[in-house]
């Protein structure tokens, strides 16, 4: 048998300072979809995610709410995790940059850089965003000397750093992008990288004096520096990979083979906002190291309300737990999967948010409950044998279109097909007519093929939606009386005559929004 496919798939990691928002779940529910789509077709995936717990931003916040950066750090780790959790995110792997085998492989990591002399000191004077962790130049500022990108007023830093020789690498990763046409998705995002890449590329500042910036990793050749936050954070995904084992690192020992580890990752996932850092930062980092660097990176857009970013500063974030309360953890990712074209932005407004569950309700819920019902009232509640399947070719072609969007990433696209097979079993149901089936005598056989057909559709959809509505799906599942979720493979060949079905309670019952639209 062959080996089956492995796939190692990322979010970023969350800063620790502030709870989880819309954004936040949006990036790992996508991942999340991508990651149980591969698991259904039988790959072999790792998928991480976590929390960036280093740096200014962190030590601020902890300092505001009068707790030491670990205690902050503690209680929204938790907080994540506990977040992950009522969003049905199937994570493999929750990593925190706190944690000793993180600390100890970023510290390899420069080590190496250091010993290859990818690293030299010098002066940095300039601006700097503590929100966003990065620096500007004096051309780059908003009016009042503020942040371009969140209006934050920003300091004047004149200071000594440890730089990267980042800019060494500039040809090489115009080449890698220019060779993997795919390497960074969509289009419009590469085109940006390369676009960026056509300015001379400058050395990365990738320290922190201890006198400004003391919660951080110190550097292996400098202890009055800590790592700055983002190189710290990057390597989060070499450390969870199990690549570097730092008890075996010593000087150009420990990185050469990396072969029984994940690494490289498979996809990265993020917004467009951290891109350059991901398509930029990283990959340069890696060479430096002398790594193989990571396959792909997914940059998606934003949720916006009217025309502004959602953010904590505007204080127009959604929270999607309040949501998740009165609809349940399935609609909201259904909705936020489902609305948003992967990779563009979308706007969210609560009459969509509406109209995206009626969808589920008047649709996939309804045929649910309308084929178990008719399997009880005309089969005792067991499904019969039958000749053929009436929507076979819809079922192939419903999978593959499926199939093809979710290799592509247009996670909408794919739910959009697998919502059209539940419409055209609808639909069928309409054709057939199973009520006056039941009562001609002749046409038994006929009956027998209906329920068969629509209940095969049924166990279809139950693996076509799992991905995005996974608890919604398991009871499906029991309800067809199925031991749990079918991969794709096998929701077409299980055997169907013989099961017992059960009536549940409806999938997605009708709901009085607490909120005027
Ligand atoms: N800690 C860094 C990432 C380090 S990864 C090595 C960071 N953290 S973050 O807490 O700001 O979360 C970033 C993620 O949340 C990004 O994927 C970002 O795009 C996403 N979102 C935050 N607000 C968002 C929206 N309003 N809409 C969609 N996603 C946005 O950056």
């Amino acid at each position: 048998m062959s080996q089956p496919t492995r796939r190692y798939i990322t979010t970023p990691i969350y800063y620790a300072s502030g709870d989880p928002h819309i954004g936040h779940a949006y990036t790992t529910i996508l991942a999340d979809v991508l990651a149980r789509f591969d698991r259904l077709t039988g790959a072999d995936v790792l998928f991480l995610t976590g929390t960036d717990e280093h740096g200014p931003k962190i030590e601020e916040e902890a300092s505001r709410q009068s707790l030491s950066p670990i205690e902050l750090c503690n209680l929204m780790a938790e907080r994540f995790q506990a977040a992950w959790k009522t969003l049905e995110i199937s994570h493999d792997r929750f990593i925190r940059t706190t944690e000793a085998e993180h600390k100890a492989v970023v510290t390899a990591f420069l080590e190496r850089l250091w010993e290859r002399g990818e690293i030299y000191e010098g002066p940095y004077s300039g601006w700097y965003c503590i929100h966003e962790e990065r620096y500007w130049t004096e051309k780059d500022l908003g009016p009042n000397h503020s942040c371009p990108d969140c209006g934050r007023p920003v300091e004047h830093l004149h200071e000594t750093n440890y730089f990267f020789k980042m800019g060494a690498y500039q040809d090489a990763l115009i080449s890698h992008i220019e060779d993997n046409p795919h390497w960074i998705v969509p289009e419009i995002r590469r085109n940006e990288i390369l676009g960026f890449l056509r300015q001379p590329l400058g050395d990365l500042s990738i320290s922190r004096p201890k006198s400004r910036v003391s919660w951080g990793i110190t550097l292996p050749f400098d202890e009055d520096h800590v790592a700055y936050v983002w190189v710290d954070a990057l390597i989060n995904y070499l450390t969870a990979s199990g690549a570097i084992d730092p008890g075996k690192v010593t000087g150009e020992q420990g990185f050469e083979d990396v072969s029984g580890s994940w690494w490289p990752v498979d996809l990265h996932i993020m917004g467009k906002d951290i891109l350059t850092t991901h398509a930029v930062y990283w990959p340069t980092l890696l060479m430096g190291a002398g790594l193989p660097v990571f396959g792909q990176i997914l940059a998606h857009g934003w949720w916006v309300v009217g025309e502004a970013k959602m953010s904590k500063s505007l204080g127009n974030v959604i929270d999607p737990l309040a949501l998740r309360e009165e609809f349940g953890t399935d609609a909201v990712r259904w909705y936020l999967l489902r609305e948003m074209p992967t990779g563009g932005d979308a706007s969210y407004t609560a009459e969509r948010f509406l109209a995206r569950y009626d969808e589920l309700a008047n649709v996939l819920g309804n045929l649910g409950s309308r084929v178990i019902s008719m399997v009880w009232k005309y089969r005792d509640g067991v499904v019969p044998e039958a000749l053929g399947n009436g929507l076979d070719t819809e079922i192939t072609e419903a999978i593959r279109k499926a199939t093809e969007a979710m290799a592509h990433y247009k996670v909408h696209e794919a739910l959009a097909a697998s919502m059209d097979l539940a419409r055209i079993a609808n639909g069928y149901v309409e054709d057939r007519q199973p009520w006056s089936q039941a009562k001609d005598p002749e046409a038994s056989g006929d009956l027998d093929q209906t329920l068969a057909t629509l209940t095969r559709a049924l166990i279809v959809l139950c693996a076509l939606f799992e991905p995005v509505t996974p608890a919604k799906m398991a009871e499906m599942a029991l309800n067809l009386g199925l031991d749990g979720i079918p991969t794709l493979e096998e929701s077409r060949s299980l055997e169907l005559a013989g099961r017992r079905v059960s009536r549940g309670k409806p999938l997605f019952p009708r709901i009085e929004p607490s909120w005027a639209v």
